[in-house]
């Protein structure tokens, strides 16, 4: 959390208590976003009065929340002028909505996540089964449907380039399963002039994605393809070089991804490859802890959500070869984002 905590006041304090003011600072923090409190301050610092008035609040409850940001490291009081509160350097540049790289999607997405599917953690652990159906319930929620779709746009934006170039020869058509704001297909056709690709997605989640494709000029190389992959009438067509599974097998568990590893080798021509892009459950030497720690939090998300998890590289490895595919190899692409490729074997 951003509140810079000093050892010495560590020494001995229940973790669990600190875990609370985390808790309780993300909350607030989430609260804030939603009323408009960062997005207004953008501009600049503002009394209580003038924000209340700007975010339709009201100024005494609006005092008490200002003032617990102001303690977690969110807003910053200003000096000399009692009342007055500015965003914190922290949320002008992590915040802003302006900017491919906000977090802003990412606090609102996991506000709701959080507030309403983490409800279920207990029953799943006990039962080892997911307690929603995420996408369906992602379906009933424009507007986290949006915040997410952008949240993953916003994390492939850096990555995308890299992964391109870090992925072997496409070929000459991509089928990008699970491809919803398009940001790799869109990367591998600027790669590679030649290229056509077709993006599977679930309907809703490809609006982002149609955005991106005009606003790239690639309206006539990007092909969408809306259903749901669960669908056996969703047609994936055949003959394709490369299919991309990108962060998608996480979301299934093993029967699920044999499941997909079938789909995906027959829409493949033989000798064609399969690029998963995931993080692996067994992560590469010196991935820091903070990092290490969000990822074993985002498996159990998935566990509880949806059934899925955070795989280790050999299990996906020999789902794949089960399914026809051989000559598997991990690449490296970015701190724990990793590529494992695959080609699908001729008879
Ligand atoms: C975690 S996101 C990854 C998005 C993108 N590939 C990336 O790496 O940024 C998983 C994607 O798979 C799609 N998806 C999940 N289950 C699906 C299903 N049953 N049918 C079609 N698409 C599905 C989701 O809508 C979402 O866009």
């Amino acid at each position: 959390m951003p509140l810079y905590l000093d050892p010495e006041e560590l020494r001995g304090a229940p973790g669990a208590h600190i875990d609370l003011i985390g808790a309780m600072a993300f909350r607030a923090a989430g609260a804030a976003q939603r009323l408009g409190v960062f997005e207004t301050l953008m501009p600049g610092p503002l009394s209580v009065a003038e924000l209340a008035a700007r975010t339709c609040t009201d100024p005494a409850g609006l005092a008490v929340l200002l003032e617990a940001l102001a303690s977690f490291g969110y807003l910053d009081r200003t000096p000399g002028r009692a009342g007055v509160y500015g965003n914190s350097p922290m949320v002008a540049g992590t915040l802003d909505r302006r900017s491919p790289w906000s977090y802003a999607p990412a606090l609102a997405f996991w506000q709701d996540v959080l507030a309403e599917l983490w409800d279920g953690l207990e029953e799943s652990v006990r039962t080892g089964a997911p307690q929603v159906d995420f996408y369906a319930w992602l379906e009933e929620r424009p507007r986290t449907l949006a915040e997410f779709q952008s949240m993953l746009d916003g994390m492939a934006a850096g990555l995308a380039p890299l992964v391109a170039a870090s992925a072997p020869h496409p070929g000459e058509r991509l089928l990008d399963v699970g491809g919803g704001h398009a940001r790799y297909s869109v990367a591998f056709c600027q790669a590679y002039p030649g290229l056509t690709a077709t993006i599977a997605d679930l309907p809703n989640a490809l609006e982002g994605g149609r955005a991106r494709i005009e606003a790239a000029g690639l309206g006539d190389r990007v092909t969408l393809l809306p259903g749901d992959l669960a669908d056996p009438g969703v047609d994936l067509g055949a003959g394709h070089d490369t299919a991309l599974l990108f962060n998608l097998c996480h979301g299934f568990d093993e029967a699920g991804n044999r499941a997909l590893f079938k789909r995906v080798a027959g829409a493949l021509r033989p000798g064609g490859a399969v690029v998963v892009l995931e993080t692996f459950a067994d992560l590469p030497e010196g991935t820091p802890a903070t990092v290490e720690a969000f990822i074993r939090a985002f498996s159990l998300n998935l566990a509880t959500t949806q059934g899925g998890r955070i795989h280790s590289f050999a299990d996906i490895a020999a789902w794949l070869s089960d399914s026809g595919f051989g000559r598997i190899e991990r690449r490296h692409a970015d701190g724990p984002n990793e590529l494992l490729v695959a080609r699908l074997e001729t008879a």
